[in-house]
């Protein structure tokens, strides 16, 4: 066996073939068209797989991430097509490609590393924990808007790639993207993409329902204005005619105040499951937010021997896992429902964390 390695251009087309063969096998469209920046040619140094006979036996993707958050900027590295031919598979060759994506990640000096999968037992073993928020607004009923809409609205990836772009940028949390790269994700099978426009012709909200195998009747992608957003889910529910859900991370107070008015049902669950890669980067970010934006001089966020120190000089959480170190973090819970701070420190901690952390669907891969 060879590997695990990053494949030569050249083995581009047996990657792409045996992807499709394990994860899209009835589908008409290759899993490329669902992953275009992923699993692009110009991202085939982060492609990991194991060979043997010249053939493709295992397979993993890293995709680094830049994501902009009122905290800090992020690097993240999201893991993503992990898979093994089926004839080959408890022989730990998962856990060595994984063991190389993370290793490159740290490399490129991501801060953490994140991936969606509902194997959770599987990804503990590389100390991934579930952790994060995402709202889900569903709308199952037509919502009684005060008045009718005055926006006309339009399906079909025939948009500007540029308009949406410039609605996306002003997301207080985001990955880094190019128009081009929103050209590409607009391209991408089984997605509806709705958008709602006002008088003057200008884009006032976009939404995308549907992603490839992924999301069906998920809004995953949106942006403009609350009521504008509003506005255009209502459309998506009466064209299609069934239950629509709308993620949403927990910042998106207006928006997620706004549907539960209308009585939508709204659940909370996580994010994705995230590894800590570079701890110290990652734990002077947050300081120096905590430190210049909340004025909190006695914060306290280390790693000491074994054991990490989160809190303040007065008052500190001590844990030698990294898993709860993340949740800590990450959320979903607040740092007083974690530990019994004094009463200060729990009022400053409360106001950081859960750090503000997103990622749009077209980033999940
Ligand atoms: C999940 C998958 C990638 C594992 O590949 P693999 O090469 O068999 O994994 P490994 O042999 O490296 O397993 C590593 C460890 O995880 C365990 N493991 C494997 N599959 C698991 C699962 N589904 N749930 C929990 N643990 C699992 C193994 O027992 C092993 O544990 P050990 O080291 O304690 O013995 C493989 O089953 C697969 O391709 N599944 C279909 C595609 C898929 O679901 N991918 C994951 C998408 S997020």
């Amino acid at each position: 066996m060879e590997g695990p390695r990053a494949p030569a251009p050249s083995e581009y087309p047996e990657i792409v073939n045996f992807l499709d063969k394990s994860l899209r096998p009835d589908k008409k469209w290759s899993i490329v068209s669902e992953y275009p920046t992923a699993l692009s040619q110009v991202n085939l140094n982060n492609i990991r797989i194991i060979k043997d006979n010249g053939e493709v036996l295992s397979h993993a993707v890293l995709k680094p991430l830049i994501v902009k958050t009122p905290v800090a900027v992020f690097k993240a590295g999201a893991i993503g097509s992990v898979v093994t031919n089926s004839s080959y598979r408890s022989q730990g060759l998962s856990k060595q490609i994984i063991d190389e994506c993370l290793d490159e990640a740290q490399k490129q000096d991501c801060d953490f590393a994140i991936l969606w999968t509902n194997l959770y037992d599987f990804y503990r073993k590389f100390g991934f924990e579930l952790t994060g928020n995402e709202i889900s607004i569903i709308v199952e009923n037509e919502l009684s808007l005060p008045a009718p809409s005055n926006l006309i609205f339009r399906e079909g990836s025939n948009v500007d790639p540029a308009a949406i772009y410039k609605l996306y940028s002003r997301h207080t949390v985001c990955t880094v993207r190019t128009v081009e790269d929103i050209r590409n994700f607009l391209k991408i099978p089984n997605a509806r993409i709705y958008t709602a426009w006002d008088s003057q012709g200008a884009l006032a909200a976009y939404a995308i329902e549907g992603k490839g195998v992924d999301l069906d009747g998920y809004i995953h992608e949106w942006g403009g204005g609350v009521s504008e957003v509003v506005q255009l889910t209502q459309h998506i529910y009466k064209t299609q005619q069934r239950p629509i859900t709308l993620i949403a991370p927990i910042h998106s107070v207006s928006l997620i105040e706004k549907f539960r008015s209308f009585g939508c049902m709204i659940h909370e669950g996580h994010l994705g499951m995230i590894k800590i890669l570079k701890t110290e980067a990652l734990f002077s970010k947050i300081t120096r937010h905590a430190r210049n934006d909340h004025g909190m001089a006695d914060f306290v966020l280390e790693k000491v021997g074994d054991e990490f120190h989160i809190g303040t000089t007065q008052s500190s959480y001590k844990t030698s896992s990294e898993r709860e170190v993340v949740s800590f973090l990450f959320g979903p819970s607040r740092p007083s429902d974690i530990h019994k701070f004094e009463q200060k420190t729990a009022d400053k901690l409360n106001q950081i964390f859960p750090l503000r952390l997103w990622f749009w669907g077209w980033d999940s891969i």
